[in-house]
């Protein structure tokens, strides 16, 4: 039996179920949206002008939705939007287990659970659920018991639906997307869903699919990103020590189209709150169904990853160890247009130079300083966190770029010589500053992949 979806509740209010029902709630002017969160102060957040996330055009779309057919409430008062939900998205997080069976590797599936038993407290009359979370595959299992113990006499149906949005871009991400992934067993249920995308979506961007292969679809998509970059960063370092161009050779593979150019951008590793998550799940999954080779092979992606962000940290703190000790830091979001830090490249390079009793200035544009404090494990009593390039940069013996924010790209590098220490070096680990310049202006310069 098909049916029509007219109320749709969404519980989790991050960077994924905040932009995601936005822009339903946008483009969908006929269903009503809720999202909801354990988090009081993060919805107040989403109520207010300062919105708890920064991405580009996002304040617009939930000032023009907010109030009409979208609302951000608590958990407290989540019950009643649940009951009249035609679909509930699960959109919470799946961070990797810290302890018990698995731990390191698997994603802890706790707070999913404890959605599914929210839902099936609360569910009334006939409910889709939808997997908007990033799950191990099989995962719907899980969910799947939990809804058929429930109380509340409702009936479901359980479809994957992952999301691919990055941040930065998730806007435009969420507005045009490559695809939309839905995964499942019942054809009307997977159609009810469709038909909510169909608003804005292309027919033929809607792809459908069986559960697990939607569950396994995301997690292998990741995996794909997240090897297309060590395997640039592997040639980076190659570069490097053969006086080759990274950005050169990365553009003549870009050219061949069974390749394509996207992806190819060296770095100092890549970070986010996904990528090394999702490949840990991937080889936990590998490891649990017994594929050594495979689960060996993914483990490369993320040691190539480390290895960058050491070998980049170890060039910046060998200099400014025989200099006078201070490193300014430019950027600590995991890239740019974000204020998103977790599991930043920054944080471990903090962490390797204040281990080497190094000196720290910080800056970036967006990610607060007092959060990221709670990233060093050594403590903030030899770091400053400064409210101008200018201030970061003054008297410091190293500038290590770390996010590719466009300002960097811009920096006026006569003037910033004039201000750092007598002999310091800039080492740009994202290949975005204007080296010529920096040169000019009297810098040694170190970029990523630039022999
Ligand atoms: P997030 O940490 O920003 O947000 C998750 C929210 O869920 C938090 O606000 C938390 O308070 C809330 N929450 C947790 N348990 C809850 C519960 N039981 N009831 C109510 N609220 C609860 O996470 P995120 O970045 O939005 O990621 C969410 C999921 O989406 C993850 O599985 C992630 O892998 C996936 N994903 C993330 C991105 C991204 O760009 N961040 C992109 C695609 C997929
Ligand atoms: C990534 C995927 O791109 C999304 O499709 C996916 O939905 C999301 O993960 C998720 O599941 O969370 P995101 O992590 O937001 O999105 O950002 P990306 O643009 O993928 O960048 C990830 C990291 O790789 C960043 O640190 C970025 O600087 C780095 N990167 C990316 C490079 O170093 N080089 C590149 O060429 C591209």
């Amino acid at each position: 039996m098909k049916r029509r979806v007219l109320n749709i509740a969404c519980i989790g209010a991050g960077y994924v179920g905040g932009p995601t029902m936005a822009v339903i709630a946008d483009r969908c002017p006929d269903i009503s949206v809720t999202v909801v969160d354990l988090n009081e102060a993060r919805i107040a957040a989403w109520n207010s002008d300062a919105l708890p996330i920064y991405e580009p055009g996002l304040a617009e779309i939930v000032k023009r939705t907010r109030g009409r057919n979208l609302r951000f409430i608590t958990q407290a008062e989540g019950a009643a939007a649940i009951a009249q939900a035609d679909a509930v998205f699960i959109s919470v997080n799946t961070p990797t287990k810290t302890q018990g069976e698995g731990a390191g590797k698997a994603s802890d599936l706790s707070y999913v659970e404890s959605c599914a038993r929210y839902i099936a407290d609360h569910a009334t009359g006939h409910t889709l659920v939808i997997e908007k979370s990033t799950m191990p595959v099989r995962a719907a299992d899980t969910i799947k018991r939990i809804l058929a113990n429930g109380k509340g006499g409702a009936t479901f149906h359980v479809l994957s639906n992952p999301e691919f949005l990055a941040e930065g871009t998730a806007i435009r991400d969420l507005e045009k997307p490559d695809r939309v992934l839905i995964g499942g067993e019942d054809p009307d249920s997977i159609e009810a869903l469709a038909e909510v995308y169909r608003h804005w979506v292309p027919e033929k961007a809607i792809l459908r699919t069986g559960l697990w292969s939607a569950e396994l679809s995301k997690l292998a998509a990741n995996a794909f990103l997240a090897q297309r970059v060590s395997s640039i960063n592997a040639i980076s370092a190659l570069c490097e020590a053969t006086e080759a161009d990274v950005d050169e050779v990365a553009s003549v593979l870009g050219s061949d189209s069974r390749i394509g150019p996207k992806f190819l951008k060296s770095s100092v590793g890549f970070g986010g709150s996904c990528f090394k998550k999702d490949l840990l799940s991937l080889i936990y999954l590998c490891e649990f169904y017994q594929l050594a080779g495979p689960a060996a092979y993914w483990q490369g992606v993320l040691d190539i990853n480390e290895w960058q962000k050491h070998r980049i940290a170890e060039l910046a703190a060998a200099h400014a160890r025989r200099n006078g000790g201070i490193v300014a830091i430019l950027g600590l979001a995991f890239k740019k247009d974000t204020n998103d830090f977790r599991e930043s490249p920054a944080i471990d390079v903090c962490n390797q130079l204040l281990a080497a009793g190094l000196q720290l200035r910080l800056h970036d544009e967006r990610v607060e300083a007092q959060a990221f404090s709670a990233c060093l494990t050594r403590g903030t009593k030899s770091v400053r966190f400064c409210g101008s390039i200018d201030e970061a940069v003054e008297g410091a013996d190293a500038i290590l770029v770390l996010t590719e924010w466009d300002r960097y790209a811009k920096l006026d590098w006569s003037a910033l010589f004039a201000i750092a220490a007598h002999g310091a070096s800039v080492f740009d680990g994202r290949a975005v500053i204007d080296r010529v310049a920096a040169r000019a202006a009297g810098f040694k310069v170190y970029s990523v992949g630039k022999g």
